[in-house]
């Protein structure tokens, strides 16, 4: 686990295992520039690996990205469309670099829903890092907390095992650490269907910063942020 650039100011202790990232403002930003909404989802895919790499270096086991819900499927079709096209062409060399600094890239969310040729490509990034002992970059695609739970919930009844452990083994975050943090971009206050089980005790942290202009600066921000709160999971 790679920690060099773990500053004064941020302590080794004060590192959250697993931060969920709600990549939120896309369309604002390239709205705000006079730009179709499609380029502000470029102008996201290309931020993810410079933030992404800065919390693998700050020695952060776990990120997960939201970068598709289930509800997104309900926006206009050509959106839809350029979104599912930025998957198609982007996920391979945004997860290749990310294995190449030592991440292992897995997802969450209903693949199905995808063509062929996409959920080919999620595979092909799956397969390409089984290292178990790597840090792990979660995608969400296609992702509902809500569904998460009733598939876990499913699947724990049909092995007869419907206790917390039991439905927490079948979550596709199955293994990962604990979730410290939520982080929002964008302005708006709420979990948008991300991770809600996993979010009982997580930190959240919100900033006005657009998904596309948020960056190491202020990941590290949020970091200094996580190791001065106070936290309690119901004791005094
Ligand atoms: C987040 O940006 C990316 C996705 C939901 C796919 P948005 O597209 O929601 O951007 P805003 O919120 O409209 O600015
Ligand atoms: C949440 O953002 C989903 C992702 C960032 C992928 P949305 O833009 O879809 O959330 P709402 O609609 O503002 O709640
Ligand atoms: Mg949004």
């Amino acid at each position: 686990m790679k920690s060099d650039k773990l500053t004064e100011s941020v302590a080794a202790s004060s590192v959250p295992r697993h931060v969920g990232i709600i990549m939120d403002g896309n369309g604002r930003w390239a709205t705000k520039r006079l730009l179709p909404r499609a380029a502000g989802h470029r102008a996201g895919v290309k931020n993810i690996t410079p933030v992404v790499t800065c919390a693998l270096e700050y020695g952060v086991r776990c990120v997960t990205l939201y970068a598709f819900s289930t509800e997104n499927k309900n926006r206009p079709q050509d959106e839809v469309s350029a979104l599912v096209d930025l998957i198609r062409k982007r996920l391979k060399p945004m997860t290749r670099e990310l294995i190449e600094r030592g991440a292992r890239v897995v997802f969450s969310g209903e693949r199905d829903y995808f063509p062929d040729d996409v959920i080919a490509i999620m595979s092909d990034v799956e397969n390409e890092n089984t290292d178990k002992s790597a840090q792990v970059v979660n995608i969400a695609l296609n992702y509902s907390g809500r569904a998460e739970i009733v598939r876990a919930a499913r699947l724990a009844a049909r092995r007869g095992e419907i206790t917390p452990d039991g439905l927490e083994r079948e979550l596709y975050t199955s293994g990962l650490p604990e979730l410290d943090m939520i982080v929002r971009t964008g302005g708006e206050k709420r979990l948008s269907n991300f991770l809600l089980y996993q979010a009982a005790y997580s930190e959240l942290f919100f900033t006005d910063t657009l998904w596309p202009d948020f960056d190491s600066a202020e990941f590290t921000e949020m970091l200094d942020e996580f190791g001065r709160r106070q936290r309690r999971f119901g004791r005094v």
